[in-house]
């Protein structure tokens, strides 16, 4: 028999032509394309009955498994407990976090129903590797219901430091849950380390830290940091072609020559925007030359919009955007544009391509592939420069790029500003040894260590 990667993650993203997948989406097709494995989650549809088994599908070499979800559920798992509980907790936010126990229990049920759909599908030759926060609990249902293949988890967002994990009131069930799989992998050093702290606070002397392995009783977990990354050949080429079509060049050429700011970031609270806009306002104020001579495009798709701190954040962008355009604007400029609306990805690759400063500032991230598919995007010979915040992932790899608190409008409106007029030598200079880490952590390494140390696992057992 041979090998079978079987991916799970709570949606499965079906490839379509008319929006980006999110970092996620990217990273388990790049790793599934590679070996024709299975990918199994939620396929975006609620029903009002009890679901049935799982619907099977193959779409370019890659097999689908898609679950359905009662609707009142979902709500108390997706909305309620992952992304109003965990969401905000594990990115350090802990004022909108809400805790209700009926959601709590609505995430768990949802664990089991995965693992139950799951578990007939899967065959002695697999190995499992599970994705992001909504899956915590899966390896423990699936090894309960006898499944014996190695089970491999991957956090896509930060895990927080034990201080801020354990307002939860389960954390101590999450972290149980957590080492049940075989490995775990983390975006950063800090991620994992506060994992460590977490495990040692939930087991005592019963754990030990042994060069990454954390051993509880007679049972060890492989842990490790696998940042995730980009495939910069086909982004480059993705944005070359694009550059070129109708769609990018009309809006190349509606700046009028002016030089083009971007942001593209699922409209969320963790990703500062709030603070971008009101820190480009800044900008304008501080620098008033530049007022007529720039762009700011902000490309912000709706997400989880059922969530009340989402709704909250799309009303509060929406006044500074137009406070903003209200004060600075002209009757033929337009200081920002800000879109609701996403795109194909290999467009967005284009428009990213033709931006002179990438704006990716998040109050805090797991890794950030925006961050690293403008870079991938650029062109080498006349790139544009990357503003990234301290607190995104990607600033403990990317330290050629201007990096600055989210929180300091000042500090924003400097490095916007330097990035804006900095020299083209300095430009490539930084752009090179950028390009140079961004190689280095690709989306294969990524996926290809973490499969090792799953196999690693495996061989151990
Ligand atoms: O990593 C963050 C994440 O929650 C992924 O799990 C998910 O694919 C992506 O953001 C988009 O989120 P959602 O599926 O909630 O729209």
């Amino acid at each position: 028999m041979t090998e079978r990667l079987v991916c799970v993650s709570n949606r499965v993203s079906v490839p379509r032509r008319t929006a980006a997948p999110g970092g996620l989406a990217v990273g388990i097709l790049s790793a599934l394309k590679g070996t024709g494995g299975l990918w199994f989650g939620w396929g975006g549809e609620l029903t009002e009955q009890e679901p049935g088994e799982a619907a099977l599908d193959r779409r370019e070499g890659v097999n689908y498994a898609t679950i359905e979800l009662r609707r009142e559920q979902f709500l108390r798992y997706y909305g309620g407990f992952a992304n109003g509980a965990l969401w905000p907790l594990f990115h350090y936010m802990p004022s909108k976090f809400r805790f209700q126990p009926e959601e709590y229990a609505a995430y768990e049920d949802v664990n089991r129903q995965f693992a139950r759909k799951l578990q007939p599908l899967l065959k002695p030759d697999d190995i499992v590797w599970a994705h992001d926060y909504h899956l915590i609990p899966l390896a423990c249902r699936l090894r309960e219901l006898g499944v014996r293949v190695p089970l491999g988890f991957f956090l896509h967002i930060p895990f927080p430091y034990i201080e801020t994990l354990r307002v939860l009131p389960t954390f101590s069930e999450l972290v149980r849950d957590l080492v049940a799989y075989d490995v775990i992998g983390f975006q950063t050093q800090s991620d994992l380390d506060s994992f460590f702290t977490a495990a040692a606070h939930v087991f005592g002397r019963q754990c030990v830290v042994d060069e990454g392995h954390l051993n509880i009783g007679d049972r060890t977990v492989r842990c490790g940091v696998f940042p995730i990354g980009v495939d910069v050949d086909a982004i480059q080429q993705e944005a070359i072609a694009a550059r070129a079509s109708e769609v990018v060049q009309r809006m190349v050429d509606s700046l009028s020559g002016r030089k083009l700011v971007i942001g593209v970031d699922r409209l969320d609270y963790s990703k500062g925007l709030v603070e971008r806009f009101t820190a480009y306002e800044r900008f304008l104020e501080m620098f008033p030359d530049n007022c007529g001579r720039l762009t700011y495009l902000q490309i912000a798709p709706l997400s989880r919009k059922d969530v009340p701190s989402y709704a909250e954040i799309r009303g509060a962008l929406e006044q500074a955007a137009g406070r903003t355009n209200g004060r600075f604007a002209d009757t033929d400029w337009t200081p920002i544009r800000y879109l609701n609306r996403n795109f194909a990805h290999n467009v967005m690759m284009g428009f990213l391509r033709s931006a002179h400063v990438g704006l990716v500032t998040p109050l805090r991230d797991g890794m950030n592939l925006v961050a690293k598919e403008y870079l991938a995007a650029q062109d080498p010979h006349d790139p544009g420069v990357l503003v990234l915040s301290t607190l995104a992932g990607a600033a403990r790899e990317l330290t050629s790029a201007l990096q600055i608190n989210p929180y300091d409008p000042r500090a924003l409106g400097h490095a916007l500003q330097t990035a804006l007029h900095m020299s083209l030598g300095e430009r490539r200079e930084r752009h090179a040894q950028l390009l140079e880490t961004l190689r280095e952590h690709s989306i294969h390494a990524w996926a290809d260590r973490f499969m090792a140390a799953l196999r690693a696992s495996k061989a151990e057992t």
